[in-house]
């Protein structure tokens, strides 16, 4: 069920039966020369899209505009600041919650959104801690659709280092999938390796500015070989991930019902 293609008598009967939303998260940003700009959304939305065949769920609109600054020198890379971000998420939750939804599901497809959405999560828990402490509970959980185990275990022993940090073959490999006429073909070599420190510095996109970032990173892959996607590998990632984000979307339904 997708809140978009829905009326608001549909929505109020849902909530009758279920306080829980799945919102997917993407980035509007470059993903290297053969990756499309808008992968991070298209990814999240098409595995969020899927899990309505596991479990009764509603899907909200993809928020698929993120924080990116890194790659604003890549042209049709567009960017939210984290505090624009911080409060699209906040209001977001609040329309929501006034509405009787209680346990929101954020799948993420984008490493920049993350530390910012929970601190979004974090003001919001503030607001009601202080302000409106009568309010019934809320209960959250975020989830990069890359790090489910099942996921993860395709990733490796497809990709290895080959995996790299962005415009990696996994994600071009679901856009490949769910976007076959779009993908230009990809012969490009490996992009150089990242070594464990640079990981580590920079997980969650915790990246360079535009300029020093375009200087590193010249054609915008961070150190993903993207030539190693393929459609079969995207369909099975998309197939596995939107299983395992029903699985523990049901897991926060219950938190809400204890
Ligand atoms: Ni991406």
């Amino acid at each position: 069920m997708k809140l978009q293609l829905s009326t608001w008598p549909q929505i109020e009967a849902y909530l009758k039966r279920s306080q829980g939303i799945v919102l997917p998260m993407g980035s509007t940003e470059q993903h290297g020369p053969t990756g499309l700009i808008g992968t991070d959304a298209i990814t999240s939305e098409s595995i969020a899209w899927a899990m309505p065949s596991h479990c009764d769920v509603l899907i909200g609109p993809t928020l698929s505009l993120g924080p990116a600054a890194f790659n604003l020198d890549f042209p049709g890379t567009m960017c939210l600041r984290p505090s624009t971000w911080m409060a699209l998420v906040m209001d977001c939750i609040q329309s929501l919650a006034h509405q009787g939804f209680r346990a929101f599901y954020f799948l993420n497809g984008h490493g920049g959104n993350l530390a910012p959405t929970l601190s979004a999560i974090q003001e919001v828990q503030w607001m009601r801690s202080l302000a409106h402490p009568a309010a019934p509970p809320l209960f959250f959980n975020v989830r990069s659709w890359w790090d489910f185990p099942t996921v993860n275990a395709m990733r490796q022993s497809w990709y290895g280092a080959g995996e790299g940090m962005h415009a990696t073959p996994s994600e071009i490999s679901i856009t490949r999938f769910t976007h076959p006429d779009h993908c230009p073909v990809d012969a490009l070599p490996a992009a150089p390796a990242l070594n464990a420190d640079f990981l580590r510095a920079h997980a969650g996109d915790q990246h360079a500015d535009a300029k020093h970032h375009r200087a590193l990173f010249p054609d915008g892959r961070v150190g993903s070989h993207s030539a190693l996607s393929h459609s079969a590998h995207g369909q099975a990632l998309l197939e596995a991930a939107a299983l395992a984000a029903s699985q523990e979307y049901q897991g926060l339904l219950k938190e809400l019902a204890a």
